[in-house]
């Protein structure tokens, strides 16, 4: 059984994260899409509605015979990989810019946890700009956002705008 975890903030979810999860599912038996719980970072979405709305796109993607489920996560990743047993991390790379970062945290991660192994993967090449950040900030100002999330972010982030 190979198990394992893609962490993230997804606020939100974006096409390239599930570009990610879908091509993780050619690799793993299950992923564990785990939302971190970080109260330092002021989010968009709150942790239950990031959870629920990756639940609910995560049903329309291609998942082969993969088991994926989504939870939230507080503190050190490593011990919450060790406590689900996990044997790997998703990351997905879209640029040079995102490796040095993502290899910090992966050699830190190995430091702290050396029975897990890190597996970068890269997303499509039409998502390879596709941030959270900026799909937000785009959104922010007025910007068409289709194509870039799924549907039900864009409808969702419209109906807590409009709020
Ligand atoms: O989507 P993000 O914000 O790039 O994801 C970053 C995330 C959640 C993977 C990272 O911040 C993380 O793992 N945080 C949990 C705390 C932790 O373990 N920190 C040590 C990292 S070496």
């Amino acid at each position: 059984m190979r198990r394992a975890i893609y962490p993230g903030s997804f606020d939100p979810v974006t096409n390239g994260h599930l570009d990610i999860i879908q091509r993780g599912c050619k690799l793993f038996d299950e992923i564990i899409v785990a939302v971190l719980i970080n109260p330092e970072k002021t989010a968009f979405f709150t942790i239950q509605e990031r959870c629920e709305i990756l639940t609910e796109v995560l049903k329309d993607i291609d998942r082969g015979d993969c088991s994926v489920t989504v939870e939230s996560f507080a503190g050190l990743m490593v011990e919450y990989a060790a406590e689900r047993n996990a044997n790997a991390i998703v990351r997905g790379i879209r640029a040079i810019s995102d490796y040095e970062y993502e290899l910090q945290m992966a050699l830190m991660n190995r430091r702290l946890q050396p029975r897990l192994e890190t597996v970068f993967m890269m997303p499509a090449e039409e998502y390879s700009y596709v941030s959270s950040r900026l799909v937000k900030e785009v959104f922010h100002l007025g910007a068409p956002i289709k194509d870039l999330v799924p549907p039900l972010v864009e409808q969702r982030m419209r109906e807590k705008s409009s709020k």
